[in-house]
């Protein structure tokens, strides 16, 4: 690609393996939005001629749940949906959704680092799938239209989940309703009151403005949003040895460099909120624990299915 700084949709030179990078979230002070950025920037100034990537934000190209299916159509190469999305190809990752399973995003980031974590990349190779790099969001707070301090606060209230059986079951735990819906409507339906409340990562309810129409957010890191960069396997096969390479390296290091930088990045979206207008509430520790009891619970029906040696190697880390 002729030019450098981030990548122009138009931009490709004829010749270059074009590869569409689909994502859904905002491409400034969002992670994963600067993250895929650098990722094209670097492609494109340094494997001019061979590989251009093209980013597609904001759910431009497609939302979460047709990306998957598009990419094993090979009608979009790259993308980075949550861990949360890939419910319906593998349980592994389910273990990310459990409430409370992670103290901080360093936790996250050692369980994914080790070799079982590592192994779950692989986990939808044999749909067609391959798990290349895990980028870092943040920890999950909840929102609604009315003040949340105790999980009392929460009791009949709707809220909207990504579409995974674990979020939906510990928003079931709180006494309240779960609404699967795709990120790009969930602005609009806060706003009308099809969804009461929402759960997600600072730098999420600040670059869609869920603060704007909500009571408040509260503090309750009580979960993960975390993502997996992937890519369909035969597409990647497909590859040029020496191409698919360089592009794994630069991937590899643009993974290092942005996940060393996402507490910033979440902290700047939290100030920003702040800054907006937004109200937080910061929870006092015997408040958070009644968070905990309400919606630790949830483990039990998921234990099997995640497997209590992970869950187990999980909490080792957090002590
Ligand atoms: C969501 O749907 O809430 C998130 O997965 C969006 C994202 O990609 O951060």
């Amino acid at each position: 690609m002729a030019g450098g700084a981030l990548a122009d949709p138009a931009g490709c030179d004829a010749g270059e393996e074009v590869v569409k990078f689909s994502h859904v979230t905002n491409s400034d002070k969002h992670p994963k939005g600067i993250a895929a950025a650098l990722f094209a920037e670097r492609v494109n100034a340094e494997m001019e001629g061979k590989m251009c990537v093209e980013v597609y934000p904001n759910s431009t190209l497609y939302d979460d749940d047709a990306l998957l299916e598009a990419m094993l159509q090979g009608d979009v190469q790259m993308g980075a949906p949550s861990l949360s999305k890939f419910e319906t190809f593998t349980k592994v990752f389910q273990i990310f959704d459990l409430p409370f399973m992670f103290k901080n995003i360093e936790a996250v980031d050692e369980f994914q680092s080790s070799e079982d974590g590592q192994a779950m990349k692989s986990s939808m190779e044999r749909r067609g799938l391959s798990g290349l790099q895990f980028w870092h969001n943040g920890m999950k707070q909840f929102s609604a239209n009315k003040p949340l301090l105790s999980p009392e606060d929460a009791k009949g209230l709707k809220f909207r989940v990504q579409p995974s059986d674990v979020l939906i079951a510990q928003v079931e735990a709180l006494g309240a309703t779960a609404q699967p819906m795709a990120f790009a409507e969930v602005y609009g339906a806060l706003q009308t009151g099809v969804v009461d409340g929402q759960e997600n990562s600072w730098a999420n309810i600040y670059g869609q403005k869920f603060y704007e129409v909500q009571d408040g957010t509260t503090e309750t890191n009580h979960g993960v949003l975390d993502y997996l960069v992937v890519a369909s396997t035969d597409w990647l096969d497909g590859l040029d040895g020496d191409v698919r390479d360089q592009m794994l390296t630069i991937l590899d290091e643009v993974t290092t460099e942005r996940n060393a930088a996402v507490n910033d990045v979440d902290q700047e979206a939290r100030q920003a909120i702040l800054d907006a207008g937004g109200e937080i509430r910061e929870l006092d520790d015997a408040q958070r624990q009644a968070w905990v009891d309400a919606m630790k619970p949830v483990w039990e029906k998921f234990a099997d299915g995640v497997g209590q040696e992970n869950i187990d190697a999980a909490q080792a880390i957090n002590e």
